[in-house]
């Protein structure tokens, strides 16, 4: 069982303004690999090669095969009690917001409301020419590759490297941050930024800072309180420890 210090589980009262910020590693008890680390997609592959603008430019088809890939696997695979438990929470306390940079669309799946999707939706396919968006399987495949009505190319509904991240989105993520009172960064290796720097943005105007992470990241010298481990595990003992109360 976990202890959480009296710091923390004083300020979890229900009108509490709560942010949670999560990452891949919030999926990685679902059985989806993580970015960076030794079974990250960054060990195998270079991002260059498949997440930019660029890269499907150059092969559209081999950049399609790899979200095609990571699609299969969300499918496959399920939400985790971390994610559950996020969406447990969410019913508790009056004002809370998720912000993830996850693009697996699992916090949807369970059962969270109030999603801020900072990186897009993997599930999620839009028009390079009209803009127009579709589910995925509901695209039109010719030679491995998804058209849209109009005849333009589909793309993944995620952001790359090198694109901006949708604005209103971002400003929501922001002004959340700036007026909770406790900040939860989990499963983030806190590098990309700019979601690696709600955090800060959050402390500047006085919020508690709580990581949720096995390893230790560039944030963790700066939070409040580490909480060392799996998401998966930490966060249901945290739920559980707060319905006591
Ligand atoms: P990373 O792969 O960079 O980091 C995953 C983090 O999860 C690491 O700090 C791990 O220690 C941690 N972790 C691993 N297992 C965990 C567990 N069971 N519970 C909690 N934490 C665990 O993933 P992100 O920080 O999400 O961007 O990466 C940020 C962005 O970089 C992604 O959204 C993606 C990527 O390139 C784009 O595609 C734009
Ligand atoms: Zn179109």
């Amino acid at each position: 069982m976990h202890n959480f210090s009296s710091n923390l589980l004083s300020r979890l009262k229900p009108d509490a303004r709560i942010v949670v910020l999560t990452g891949a590693g919030i999926s990685a008890e679902s059985s989806l690999a993580t970015f960076r680390g030794p079974d990250g997609w960054w060990k195998s592959y270079r991002p260059e090669e498949l997440a930019t603008p660029a890269a499907f430019e150059r092969d559209p088809q081999l950049v399609w095969e790899w979200y095609n890939f990571r699609r299969n696997k969300v499918r496959e695979h399920a939400p985790n009690p971390g994610h559950l438990a996020l969406a447990q929470m969410e019913k508790r306390f009056r004002h809370f917001t998720l912000i993830t940079q996850n693009v697996d669309g699992y916090h949807h799946r369970a059962g969270s409301r109030t999603i801020l999707e900072l990186h897009g939706n993997i599930m999620k396919s839009r028009c390079r020419q009209c803009g127009q968006e579709c589910e995925a399987g509901a695209e039109n495949w010719r030679e491995q590759l998804p058209y849209c009505k109009c005849g333009a190319l589909y793309r993944p509904g995620v952001v790359w490297f090198g694109e901006s991240l949708p604005l209103p989105i971002l400003q929501d993520a922001c002004r959340v941050a700036e007026t909770c009172e406790i900040f939860f960064s989990i499963g983030t290796s806190s590098v990309v930024y700019p979601a690696a720097a709600l955090p800060a943005q959050a402390a500047a105007q006085g919020a508690y800072i709580v990581e949720i992470n096995p390893e230790e990241t560039p944030l963790t010298s700066r939070v409040d309180e580490f909480l060392q481990g799996k998401s998966g595990e930490i966060l249901p003992a945290l739920i559980n420890r707060i319905q006591q109360e």
